[in-house]
């Protein structure tokens, strides 16, 4: 028997969780007691850029080592990372091309690979979630890229229900870039910015999180890009760069500012957009945004993550625990030399996709984002069901244009992610959207619903979409989807 949970029952928890640690109680909402930290080494040292493996010839064959042992904030630690590095290398990839990805396991849990946002079937030895690799395994994926692949930023991570907050928290993440020369415009720089979070102890062991931090999401007190603190990007007056975002965070929110400048999006989740300048770019777990940045004068301008409020359990601060920073989070500092360069005018288009907001609707469904109790603990429910791999949620047809009503009566944001094929957001929560946007994940805001159309297109079989606030995921708000 599960209760649904409300703001109104989150509430009266938030005061029963108060009476028990008033009273001395142990209290099920306390977090673990703090231990001694991570020393950071190399906070403002310059960004280090992941390794480049590019494909050749329409084929890019790669090696990826999941392992404990690799340096963060300048310093030893047992956080995991793919190759030796966190996060692991960037592979660059062509519309069209093959990739095949040899995932050796050198964990001491199962694991497998998602690739996130690439439009590839689901099936066999593909992006196939239900994969498991044993340790001391290894197991050979291979995804064909379509002709039409949008081109831009994309990621891998691990996938193993039950493991993936852990595994990416650990540090599991890595860039993909798709690219064509036709789509793509001249930058100054083209730069790879991964943000991930985790909490080290003063010897460098991942720190777990408590029961409170799982359900709420953990956020780890450490945020790095690039696996460094901080670091800084040396860049020139009048250059523009590209900058490709990637929230590699477990549940962390990143609302992106650049102190003093503005940012241009070219990009969201892979698909190109008309350029737009924002004062600050929203991305919840998984997005990643590909930023046009210009710096007119020399200084030192700030990259910052400021607050966002994905609500929460209640409304105090003992049932936030130290989630939900309500002070702006430092990533990176943009060091802008004296030395003037002058960048040609931008010339960038949108990606041509259909606009589904024209086309006939084959079938219409509700999803329902809930948190509930029950079973002595809490539940993460999408329809009242916990995620069952031997369950088929949803079954849709191939070539249909579905629209989704996704509803999220609980107290806190959970941002859907489809796999396989994009999502069109029709409304966000705050009314109907004037012009076609694409995603893979799209935040649904506590205590409202989004509105989406998709084609499920090009590919059928099974797979997943689920809540990627991993730990939720993870305790069950994820439901598997067939098409065919
Ligand atoms: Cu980035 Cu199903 O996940
Ligand atoms: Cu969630």
């Amino acid at each position: 028997m599960t209760v649904q949970l409300t703001r109104r029952r989150a509430l009266q928890l938030a005061a029963l969780g108060a009476a028990s640690a008033a009273a001395g109680g142990v209290g099920l909402w306390r977090s673990a007691a703090p231990r001694g930290e991570l020393a950071v080494t190399d906070g403002g040292g310059d960004l280090r850029v992941p390794e480049i493996l590019a494909s050749e010839d329409g084929l890019l064959e790669v090696n990826l080592e999941a392992a404990a042992g690799v340096r963060l904030a300048g310093q030893d630690t047992s956080a995991l990372g793919y190759n030796g590095t966190s996060p692991g290398p960037t592979w660059r990839l062509r519309p069209g091309d093959l990739l095949r990805v040899a995932v050796a396991n050198r964990l001491d849990a199962p694991t497998n690979l998602h690739v996130h946002g690439l439009h590839v079937s689901p099936e066999g030895n593909s992006d196939n979630v239900f994969i498991e690799v044993l340790p001391g395994e290894t197991f050979h994926y291979e995804y064909r890229l379509p002709d039409d692949h949008p081109t831009g930023t994309f990621w891998y991570h691990p996938h193993r229900h039950g493991l993936v907050a852990d595994q990416v928290f650990g540090g599991l993440a890595g860039t993909i870039i798709v690219a064509s020369d036709e789509a793509e415009a001249a930058f100054d720089e083209d730069r790879v910015l991964v943000v991930t979070d985790i909490t080290l102890d003063a010897e460098g062991r991942v720190v777990r999180p408590s029961f409170q931090q799982r359900m709420m999401g953990r956020e780890g007190r450490l945020v790095l890009v690039n696996g460094q603190f901080q670091p800084t990007l040396t860049g020139r007056r009048g250059a523009r760069e590209r900058w490709r975002v990637v929230n590699a965070c477990t549940s962390r929110f990143l609302r992106l500012r650049l102190e003093d400048a503005e940012l241009t999006v070219l990009g969201l989740d892979g698909h190109r957009v008309r350029p737009a300048r924002q004062e600050d770019v929203l991305l919840a777990p998984g997005n990643r945004a590909d930023l046009a940045v210009e710096a007119a004068a020399e200084g030192r301008y700030r990259l910052l993550a400021e607050p966002y409020d994905r609500g929460g359990m209640g409304m105090g601060p003992m049932m936030r625990g130290e989630q939900t920073a309500s002070e702006p989070v430092p990533l990176a500092v943009l060091d802008v030399s004296a030395e003037a360069v002058s960048a040609p005018p931008l010339r960038w288009e949108a990606a041509q996709v259909e606009d589904l907001r024209a086309v006939a609707v084959d079938a219409r469904r509700e999803l329902r984002f809930e948190v509930g109790m029950g079973g002595g603990g809490m539940r993460f429910l999408i329809d009242g069901r916990e995620f069952d791999p031997d369950r088929v949620d949803t079954e849709v047809r191939m070539g249909a244009v579905e629209e989704w009503v996704l509803r999220n009566p609980s107290p806190m944001d959970h941002p859907f992610h489809l796999h396989v094929w994009p999502i069109q957001v029709l409304d966000k929560g705050t009314g109907p959207v004037s012009e076609p946007q694409w995603r893979d994940v799209i935040n649904i805001p506590a205590g409202r619903a989004v509105r989406v159309r998709v084609r499920f297109a090009d590919f059928g079989g099974r797979t997943v979409y689920h809540c990627h606030i991993l730990d939720h995921e993870d305790q069950g708000m994820m439901g598997i989807v067939v098409a065919s």
